[in-house]
This record gives structure tokens, sequence and C-alpha cells, in this order.
């Protein structure tokens, strides 16, 4: 495994393409899905140095968090409350450029401005959420979602 990642500069396409086999290096030989969430957080945050990176993961009828990069958040989210909560009940990405304008948006922080929300999906099954918060406004867009789900696609849940 690679001990540091090569942070390329440019579009969103071009660090995408740097990053993603960097992660794919990173997830080999390794199945522990704790260990990948953490170092995928790690090398998202670097990459991008977006305000908030993690994941939640499903636990009975709630979202709870799991690895992150960013300030401290909520524990639980209910299915259906929030970005997150939508995206869980939709079994959809959730790309919100504005999180005021979200109805019921769960704003552990007053610095996030805009999010996505990429759903886990097993067997059929949302098994839990990766959520990228932003400081600016209309930050994420198609290229990320087709980024982080390609991302998402690695880890061996
Ligand atoms: N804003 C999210 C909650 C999680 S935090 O942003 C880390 C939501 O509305 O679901």
């Amino acid at each position: 495994m690679a001990e540091d990642l090569t942070i390329l500069k440019g579009d969103k396409q071009t660090q995408y393409q740097s990053l993603i086999p960097q992660i794919e290096g990173l997830l080999m030989g390794e199945t522990d899905v704790i260990a990948n969430m953490a170092n995928i957080c790690a090398a998202l945050k670097e990459q991008f140095n977006w305000f908030w990176v993690g994941f939640y993961l499903v636990k009975g009828n709630e979202l709870v968090l799991a690895p992150f990069q960013g300030p401290v958040a909520c524990t639980r989210i209910q299915k259906g409350r929030g970005v997150c909560g939508a995206a869980w009940a939709d079994a959809q990405t959730l790309i919100v450029p504005d999180v005021d304008a979200f109805p019921g948006h769960i704003a552990c922080s007053s610095l996030s401005k805009s999010e996505i929300v990429i759903p886990i999906i097993k067997n059929d099954v949302v098994i839990g959420v990766l959520d990228v918060d932003s400081e600016d406004f209309n930050h994420f867009d198609e290229k990320d979602q087709a980024g982080l789900e390609k991302i998402i696609s690695l880890i061996n849940f």
C-alpha cells in the first residue's frame, strides 16, 4: 500500500482520475470495512479539502455516524430526514446546491452550504450513505456523483 497520496490539482475529472487508482491501491488486500471507509475519507479530504466528508451506516431504523473527516457531526439520522435520510429513503444520489433551500436539511454546521449524498446499496438495499459538505454554494455536480459512486463501488461492504 502506498503511504502517501499524490495530490494532483486541476479540474474535477483530472482529480478523480488521479485519486481513484490510488484509492484502489489503498483498499487492495484490506478487507476491514471500517479501515477502508476511514482511508477513503482521509484520501477525499486530502485531495479535495472539502468541509466535511464521511459515512453513515444504517443500523435498525437510523443512520449512525461512521468514519469521517471534518468537524464533529450529528450521530443519528432518521430515515427520510435531512439530505442523508432522503438519499436513504429514495435510494438515489442527491445533489443539493443550497442546503438552506432543502426541506428538512439537518445543519450539523452553519458553515455547510451545499451537499452531495450517495447511497451505498448492497443486494438492492441501502446500507449506508457517503455524505460530503462544502462551504461553497453549488459546489457538487454530476462529475462528483460519477467519481464518488465509483469510489463507493470499490468498497466490499
Ligand atoms: N446535512 C446532513 C446531515 C449530516 S451532516 O451534514 C454531516 C443532512 O441533512 O442529512
